[in-house]
C-alpha cells in the first residue's frame, strides 16, 4: 500500500480540528508516541493528534481517508506486541484525553467509559459502589480500558470471571467514512444479527476507533483466601492446576511463576519473601465470594490436591498487606524480566490440561536453540507467558536463529490445541507466525472484512496480517 505523507495543508486541516496546542510535531514530543511495551522496536508518528470528542476523531479520520494517510490509534502504550507502533508513520492519535468514567448505571450495573480512561482507576471508581469489573491486566495501573478492548485483554481473574470480551455490551466507534455508531445495545443478550461489538474487540485498532465504551459490572464478592504453592518441578506445577478444577473448584485466580522470575522480581523490588531452595516452580491460587466457610472448605480442597502433585509447601497470606505482597510479587513480574535482560515475551495459550507439555516443549527447544527462557502466567487459562531471556546467546543467534525456535514453540502450542497469544494480540511482533495456525482461507475472510470496513486500509496497517 502506497500512502502519503502529511504535508503542510493536511497538517493544517488536522490543527484545524484539534486545535494547535493538540498536534504534536517535534522529535522530542513524538518521542513517548514512537514505542510501546514491545522490546525495544522505535517507530516515529510523522504527527500526533490529541482529540477529545468522537466528532474530532472522524474528521481526523475523513482527513486521512481522503489524503491516503497511515493512521495509529494508540491507548497508554503497554502493549506488548507492537500494536501502538506506527510502523509507517502517519498520524498517531491517542485517546489520552477520552478520560471519563461517563456514567455508573447502579440500577443496571453497567457503567459508559471512554477509552482512556486507565482501568485500576475505573476499577476503584466501580469498587466505591461494591461492585466488581474485573477484568484486570497485570498493566492495570497504567493500561487503557481502550487498549484492553482492542486486544481483547484478560489478566489473573479471567479464570474465574472472564476477559473483556464478557464485559463489553456495547461500544462507540469511529469508521474510516468518518461515521460514528453503535456497534450493538446495552444488553446482557444479544441476537441481532453479526456481533459487532464481539468483532471490534481484539481488532488492534484495524477496524475503527472507539469512542466509547459500554461494560457489565458485577457484584463485589466480599471475601477472598490468598495462598502460594511452591513446587519442585514446573511439570509438577502445571500439572496440578487442572487437577484443581477437576476438584470442583473455581479459583478466581490461578498463577503459574517460575523460579527465576520471582528470583528477579526480588532483585528488582524489595519483596520479603523467603525462597527456599530446590523449588523451581510456584502457582499463586486465589478464590474468592461472600461465604466463609465456602472459601475455606475450597482451599482444604485445592490443598489436597496440591499434594497430589508434590507440593512442598502453601504459604497462606494471613493479612491484607502480605496478599498485597504477594499480589506485586507476580504483578511486577514482567517488569522485573524485562529490567534484568534483553528478552523477548511470547503468549501462548492452551488447553489447560496441556501445559505441562508447553511448558516441557518449551524448555527442550531453548535448550536446543540455546536460549534460556523465564515462563510464568494465567495457569488457569492454559496461557503462559514465555519471556525469552538473550543470557549467553550470540547477537547473531538472537538476530537469526531464535525466530526458528519461536516457531517452533508456537508449533507445539498449535499442536496442543492452542494459539498464538491469549491476551497480548498479535500487533507486529506475532504476525509472521499466524500462518502456523491460521489458512489462506482465514486470511482471505480477515481480508474481507478489514476491506468493508477500511477499503483504503489506512488504519493501524502492518498489523495482525500483512
Ligand atoms: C502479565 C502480563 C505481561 O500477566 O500479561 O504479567
Ligand atoms: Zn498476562
Amino acid at each position: 500500500m502506497e500512502f502519503n505523507k502529511i504535508s503542510a495543508n493536511i497538517l493544517e486541516a488536522i490543527v484545524a480540528v484539534v486545535g494547535e496546542s493538540y498536534v504534536l510535531t517535534s522529535h522530542e514530543s513524538l518521542e513517548k508516541y514512537s514505542h510501546d511495551e514491545t522490546e525495544d522496536l522505535v517507530y516515529y508518528p510523522e504527527v500526533v493528534a490529541r482529540p477529545q470528542t468522537p466528532e474530532e476523531v472522524s474528521a481526523l479520520l475523513k482527513i486521512c481517508n481522503e489524503n491516503l494517510i497511515p493512521v495509529t490509534p494508540r491507548g497508554a502504550g503497554t502493549g506488548l506486541s507492537g500494536g501502538a507502533l506506527p510502523v509507517r508513520g502517519g498520524l498517531l492519535i491517542t485517546m489520552e484525553r477520552f478520560n471519563k468514567v461517563l456514567e455508573i448505571d447502579e440500577q443496571n450495573l453497567q457503567a459508559t467509559v471512554e477509552p482512556g480512561v486507565v482501568t485500576e482507576e475505573f476499577m476503584n471508581e466501580v469498587a466505591a459502589k461494591g461492585l466488581l469489573y474485573p477484568v484486570d491486566p497485570a498493566s492495570k495501573g497504567s493500561c487503557f480500558i481502550g487498549g484492553n478492548v482492542s486486544h481483547g485483554s484478560g489478566g489473573p481473574r479471567v479464570v474465574k470471571y472472564g476477559t473483556i470480551r464478557e464485559y463489553v455490551l456495547n461500544l462507540q466507534v469511529v469508521l474510516t467514512s468518518g461515521e460514528i455508531i453503535w456497534t450493538g445495545a446495552n444488553t446482557l443478550k444479544y441476537a441481532s444479527g453479526y456481533n459487532l461489538t464481539q468483532l471490534m474487540i481484539g481488532s488492534e485498532g484495524t477496524l475503527g476507533i472507539v469512542t466509547k465504551i459500554v461494560v457489565k459490572l458485577i457484584p463485589a464478592p466480599t471475601l477472598d483466601a490468598l495462598m502460594l504453592a511452591s513446587f519442585p518441578t514446573n511439570e509438577a506445577a502445571c500439572a496440578a492446576v487442572s487437577a484443581i478444577f477437576r476438584a470442583g473448584i473455581i479459583p478466581s485466580a490461578l498463577e503459574f511463576m517460575e523460579r527465576k522470575g520471582v528470583e528477579w522480581v526480588k532483585q528488582h523490588d524489595d519483596i520479603a519473601f523467603d525462597l527456599q531452595d530446590a523449588i523451581e516452580a510456584f502457582l499463586l491460587i486465589e478464590v474468592d465470594g461472600t461465604n466463609q466457610d465456602v472459601i475455606f472448605t475450597d482451599c482444604e480442597k485445592i490443598n489436597a490436591v496440591l499434594e497430589e502433585f508434590d507440593c512442598r509447601d502453601v504459604l497462606f497470606a494471613d493479612s491484607a498487606a502480605q496478599k498485597e505482597e504477594l499480589w506485586r510479587l507476580r504483578r511486577t513480574m514482567a517488569v522485573s524480566v524485562k529490567s534484568n535482560s534483553v528478552y523477548k515475551e511470547e503468549d501462548t495459550v492452551v488447553p489447560r490440561a496441556a501445559l505441562p507439555q508447553l511448558i516441557k516443549g518449551i524448555k527442550e527447544t531453548g535448550a536446543k536453540y540455546g536460549f534460556e527462557s523465564v515462563c510464568y502466567g494465567h495457569a488457569g487459562d492454559g496461557n503462559l507467558h514465555v519471556n525469552i531471556i538473550k543470557a549467553n546467546m550470540s547477537d547473531s543467534d538472537w538476530n537469526n536463529k531464535l525466530k526458528f525456535g519461536i516457531r517452533e514453540i508456537f508449533e507445539l502450542t498449535v499442536s496442543l490445541g492452542g494459539t498464538l497469544s491469549g491476551e497480548h494480540g498479535i500487533g507486529l511482533v506475532q504476525k509472521d507466525f499466524m500462518p502456523i495456525k491460521y489458512s489462506d482461507v482465514h486470511f482471505a475472510l480477515w481480508k474481507g472484512i478489514k476491506q468493508v470496513f477500511d477499503p483504503k486500509g489506512i488504519l493501524n496497517p502492518g498489523k495482525i496480517f500483512s
